[in-house]
């Protein structure tokens, strides 16, 4: 029978209880359930609503169940309908009347908004550890090459010179904003909704100060409307989540591409990648592939729990179930795809000449060619037309600027003098560009120690 049975005739039909039940996925926030319910109990007696006797035996009560589960003693019931009706059920099997008591001025409605903030506060936690890592992780390749020149391309066209340390640094950047994305997200969730009731309030006198603050909240939420109903806190941190998996994506992309033949500027190690099947040769990047087809997923989180709520009236309604499925994928595949991602940086090989050698072709030192000029007096636009036109006359004669002869420059203009090599070699296109957030050794050492100082604070 169910706890809620009095105003039935029938029991539920079997279909219709598998279908409303939700414990199968709301199991694992038993140790939050707990938690919520121990500090109820704890309020209850503490404002003489329930005695301080049996607010005692709740408590202990609650703890031994919190025990019996983790030592694999009590099993879940899969037909009970959520893990708050069977946690409550079980303490009543073990202390009748007194376990009767727990749910004295609360709801499952408002139980279950404070059963997932308390849930995702730790997951969160766990999360944002990880990307602290993967930033660690990130900085220290940046590092070991702050001196690796590599091609930095737009439209995927060689474009200018970079270094692999720079790369690095512009993830890290990302992964920084995501840290703070993470702790807003969490500062702002962390409200608590209990004492909101079914939807009502209650009409007990409660302390809704006491438990919020025996949970670790900054204050109890302003409107009990609002409190059973909010799930901002869920959309907030599948959009932060989602906007993780963008990043990871867009880096797993550029790690296919490096491993390529094509490209080769690493290579992933052998713990890290896959073969075929039927292609003895092939040494293949799934990590990075899977983490791609995986940030789908969690965008599909993201858009399921803003469609399920949008039409939604006050307060709690049974569509709101759905949230769970949602935001535990989406915890779940981040920190899948994180653990993963963080072990497969830490062991690649870099190929510095490949990235060097691909950095000598494609004239990514034409804009630093017309830059020479314009040092030398010449208006931008006309040094740029020269470089370009220098750029054209070695691609038809299978040149570069490098060996194209100074008798040729000179062709141009007479600005140009034997200098011109050493300004367009590689190592000072990239030394030179000093600019605050570029790519020279000492702008980058710069990113990464203002990088540490975030990571540290
Ligand atoms: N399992 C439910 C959920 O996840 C708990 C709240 C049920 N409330 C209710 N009024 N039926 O939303």
């Amino acid at each position: 029978m169910a706890l809620w049975a009095g105003r039935f005739s029938k029991e539920i039909d079997e279909t219709v209880n598998a279908f409303n039940s939700s414990i199968a996925f709301d199991a694992r926030m038993y140790k939050h359930d707990i938690q919520g319910s121990i500090a109820h109990a704890t309020m209850l007696g503490q404002c003489g609503i329930i005695t301080e006797e049996d607010s005692r035996i709740l408590v202990k009560g609650l703890g031994e169940i919190l025990e019996d589960i983790e030592s694999g003693k009590l099993e879940f019931d899969p037909t009970a309908e959520d893990i708050h009706m069977f946690i409550e059920a079980e303490l009543t099997k073990r202390y009748g009347d007194v376990g009767k008591r727990l749910h004295t001025s609360r709801s499952r409605n408002d139980q279950v908004a404070l059963d997932l903030r308390l849930y995702l506060r730790d997951e969160i936690a766990e999360i944002r550890g990880m990307v602290h890592k993967l930033c660690q992780v990130l900085i220290g390749l940046a590092e070991k090459h702050t001196e690796t020149v590599m091609p930095g391309y737009t439209h995927l066209q060689r474009a200018q010179p970079i270094t692999f340390a720079h790369h690095m640094m512009a993830y890290v950047q990302m992964f920084l904003r995501d840290l703070g994305r993470l702790d807003d997200t969490a500062k702002r969730m962390n409200v608590c909704p209990l004492g909101s009731g079914a939807l009502a309030g209650t009409t007990y006198h409660i302390d809704r100060e006491l438990t919020a603050s025996l949970l670790g909240f900054d204050a109890p939420m302003s409107n009990s409307l609002d409190g059973v109903s909010d799930r901002d806190y869920c959309i907030e941190l599948a959009n932060t989540l989602s906007l993780i998996m963008m990043h990871l994506s867009r880096f797993s992309k550029e790690v296919i591409l490096w491993c390529s033949w094509e490209f080769k500027f690493i290579e992933l190690d052998d713990a890290y990648a896959t073969g075929s099947s039927i292609m003895p040769q092939k040494k293949n990047p799934d990590i990075t592939e899977l983490i791609r087809g995986k940030t789908a997923r969690v965008y599909g989180d993201l858009n399921t729990l803003l469609t399920m709520m949008k039409g939604l009236p006050l307060a709690y309604n049974k569509d709101m179930q759905e949230d769970k499925e949602a935001i535990f994928d989406a915890v779940d595949t981040v920190k899948l795809c994180v653990k993963t991602f963080i072990p497969m940086m830490e062991t690649l090989t870099v190929n510095a000449e490949n990235m060097r050698a691909a950095a000598a072709k494609g004239f990514i030192n034409a804009t630093d060619c017309a830059d020479y000029l314009v040092k030398k007096g010449m208006p931008f636009r006309d040094a740029y037309k020269i470089s370009g036109t220098l750029v054209a006359q070695c691609i038809a004669e299978g040149r570069t600027l490098e060996t194209l002869p100074l008798s040729e420059y000179q062709k141009m203009t007479d600005l140009f003098t034997e200098d011109v090599y050493e300004a367009i070699s590689l190592e000072t296109c990239v030394r030179g560009r000093v600019s605050q957030g570029g790519p020279s050794p000492e702008a980058v050492a710069v990113q990464i120690a203002l990088a540490k100082q975030q990571l540290e604070a």
